[in-house]
């Protein structure tokens, strides 16, 4: 009997997608592919194929889960099988510069960005980057990220030459290193807009004077990220993450375009407004989570949107087969 597939490496993110799963008694099996064998002259097994594998997996210890994935989608596509968040979809999930490639084909503005391999090539590309756009700030970041890998402002060449030679310095796992613009937004928040089905689900505004790391799990909300630091406590926060009412914007046809060109169904796309009210994109993430609390509050339930969506199309899948 068909059934879904659920392709990840991370147990507490795929909690509350099966309580959704039993919540609408859909039939499901996770693969944790963190390791394994593949059969290459195997059949695989009929049903709906859900690749939630992530960009950070590597620094939970699976340092080759997506390597795994890439060689499991090939085979589980050329066999026929429904994916959703294919092959394509991986490589954009664990590449930054052809997230950004991908989007600029659909008419989406990114941040200027360098890709430097090597540390003298790093500082040179910043060197470069700086003078380009006049001395203004710019961030490092690493090409295959997720959870604000590598994220760091900076004000100076000379600054990021010094941190580059420095024993804080931290290279990416895939060894390319990131120098980007750096967008000031007018308020410290960055927007992330959600699709489920390749359908807008809803915008969350999230909250970016803590920092860099902007998971909306629940398993990532804790640990000192809310903890005042010094003397002088913030008053009682404002939510990190909140769910904007009726959000709409022409970005999201261009959006939903880049998805469907790109083999994805389900994910979470952030961007940035600048002062001049530009908008940049500059991070996709095709395995997303979603914050409860703000869910919560505003009555949406990104899961819940997954289960009865791959519901859905494994109704297909059996009526097709029927
Ligand atoms: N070009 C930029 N200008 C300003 N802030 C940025 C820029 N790029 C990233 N950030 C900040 O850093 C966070 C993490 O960067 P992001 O590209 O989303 O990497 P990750 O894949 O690790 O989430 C963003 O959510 C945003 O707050
Ligand atoms: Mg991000």
């Amino acid at each position: 009997m068909a059934k879904i597939y659920v392709i990840h490496e991370n147990e507490s993110w795929v909690e509350p997608l099966r309580s959704a799963f039993a919540e609408f008694r859909l039939p499901y099996e996770e693969w944790f592919l963190d390791r394994g064998t593949l059969d290459l002259g195997s059949v695989p097994p009929e049903g709906v194929f859900y690749n939630r594998m992530s960009a950070s997996s590597h620094t939970r210890d699976h340092r080759y889960a997506a390597e795994y994935t890439g060689a499991v989608l090939a085979w589980l596509e050329t066999q026929g099988r429904r994916v959703i968040n294919n092959g394509r979809a991986l490589q954009l999930e664990i590449s930054k510069v052809a997230q950004y490639a991908a989007l600029s084909t659909y008419g989406i503005r990114t941040p200027r960005t360098i890709a430097a391999v090597g540390r003298e090539q790093i500082v040179a590309a910043a060197r470069r980057l700086f003078e380009d756009q006049d001395g203004g700030a710019f961030i490092t970041k690493h090409n295959r990220a997720g959870k604000g890998l590598g994220v760091r402002l900076f004000h100076s060449v000379a600054a990021l030459e010094e941190h580059v030679a420095s024993d804080r310095f931290e290279p990416s796992v895939d060894g390319i290193m990131l120098l980007q613009q750096y967008i000031q937004a007018p308020e410290p928040f960055i927007v992330r807009v959600e699709f489920v089905g390749g359908k807008f689900l809803y915008a969350v505004r999230v909250d970016t004077s803590l920092g860099f790391e902007l998971c909306p799990a629940d398993a990532c909300q804790i640990g000192d990220a809310f903890c005042p630091v010094g003397e002088t406590a913030p008053q009682p926060p404002a939510p990190r993450f909140q769910i904007v009412e009726g959000f709409d914007h022409p970005i999201l046809e261009r959006y939903r375009r880049f998805l469907a060109g790109n083999g994805i169904g389900i994910a979470g796309i952030e961007f940035i407004v600048d002062r001049a009210g530009e908008l940049y994109t500059y991070d996709v993430n095709t395995n997303t989570n979603y914050n409860s609390a703000a869910e919560a509050e505003a009555g949406l339930y990104g899961m819940r949107a997954i289960a009865a969506y791959l519901g859905e199309e494994l109704a297909q899948l059996r009526a097709r087969a029927a």
